[in-house]
């Protein structure tokens, strides 16, 4: 597929070209004993992807990806509905086989050593899928015990995740009374009483109001404070922005770009972005009239956005072409920013 062009006429940039795959991550398949052989080294990347692919009949979900995530680190998948994530993570998670592509976790190969690879991980999938019979103590014991974990076992750590959860005062409360943020938070609380050594969290806060994504952020904060590797998705920038370490920008299933929050935007953006409205039918024919004064201009349906090192500089120009928005802002870009200039789209529409 050819890029879509900029507003600007620039071509887009193509997807990143696959990294050639290191030797490390095309190690055999461990021999017995199960114990030794199932057992990562020190070091072993929590996840590796080389060219991991998924076809749904006619549909390519996930389109030859390479990704890494190194252990202790909080890696994200940032892109819109419908980019694979959901797909891409349920690989990882060992619950869905790849159609192409090599695909390690913990070092292991999930078509082999599904089992010893979800007994590692903990999940919270996209929708929560809690068993609304049940209290939320209740919840995490029963999970606990398909782990094989003794009841003493199970009694101990839902009491600290349920803390952890702040949702002590909710323990003994049928799951259908919880609200959207506590059924998320004992979603994760459950996900976390195998002691994964990693997390997978698909879309943590979407659909939250802000008040609860924040006290999630929080919690998944800590998490990362201790060294726990969290692997997300999101098609939320500022999320993105919150919690990864480092992350890919996914689009049509492929790789578009891929750094830590401050890299990408440094690469593929300016460091200011001035948001100007002239009112809905005349920002196209106003942004003609902006020519030349930014890096890059985007026009979007409601706003054009102008692409500048020195925001507030832009705007005194613009003033001066006689042009007057009826509102006008200057801010940092963000990976919204980095997400247009690489698909042309913006990331929620
Ligand atoms: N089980 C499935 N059967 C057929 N198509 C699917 C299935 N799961 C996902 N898809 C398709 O794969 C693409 C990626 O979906 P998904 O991984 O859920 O994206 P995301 O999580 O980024 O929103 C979409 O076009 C979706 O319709
Ligand atoms: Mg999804």
């Amino acid at each position: 597929m050819a890029p879509a062009p900029d507003a600007d006429g620039a071509p887009r940039p193509a997807p990143v070209a696959p990294a050639p795959v290191a030797p490390a991550s095309v190690e055999p398949a461990p021999v017995a004993p199960a114990s030794v052989a199932t057992r990562p080294r020190a070091g072993t990347p929590a996840v590796v992807a080389r060219g991991l692919t998924k076809r749904f009949g006619e549909t390519t979900a996930v389109d030859g990806i390479d990704l890494e995530v190194a252990p202790g680190e909080s890696f994200g998948l940032l892109g819109p509905n419908g980019a694979g994530k959901s797909t891409t993570m349920r690989m990882i998670g060992a619950v869905s086989s790849r159609s192409g592509g090599d695909l390690r976790v913990l070092g292991l190969d999930p078509d082999t050593h599904g089992p010893e690879i979800r007994s590692q991980l903990g999940v919270v999938p996209q929708e929560d899928n809690l068993d609304t019979e049940l209290r939320a103590r209740e919840n995490l014991v029963v999970y606990g015990r398909y782990f094989g974990l003794s009841r003493r076992v199970c009694a101990e750590r839902a009491a600290e995740l349920l803390a952890f959860a702040q949702l002590e005062d909710k323990a003994e409360a049928k799951v259908d009374s919880l609200s959207g943020g506590m059924k998320r938070r004992l979603t994760i609380a459950r996900a976390l009483i195998n002691e994964p050594r990693v997390l997978m969290l698909d879309e943590p806060t979407t659909g939250l109001d802000p008040q609860a994504r924040h006290v999630l952020w929080d919690r998944l904060f800590r998490l990362k404070e201790r060294g726990t590797t969290l692997v997300l998705t999101t098609h939320h920038m500022d999320e993105a922005e919150q919690l990864c370490d480092r992350l890919v920008v996914v689009d049509h299933g492929r790789i578009m770009a891929e750094g830590s929050p401050a890299e990408l935007i440094r690469r593929w953006s300016t460091r200011e972005v001035v948001e100007l409205r002239f009112g809905s039918d005349r920002n196209a024919e106003a942004a003609l009239r902006l020519d030349g004064l930014a890096d890059r201009v985007e026009v979007l349906p409601d706003r054009v956005l102008l692409y500048t090192d020195d925001g507030e500089a832009l705007l005194a120009r613009v003033a001066d072409r006689g042009l007057h928005p009826t509102t006008s802002l200057v801010r940092r870009s963000s990976l919204e920013d980095v997400f247009l200039r690489l698909t042309g789209r913006s990331l929620v529409e």
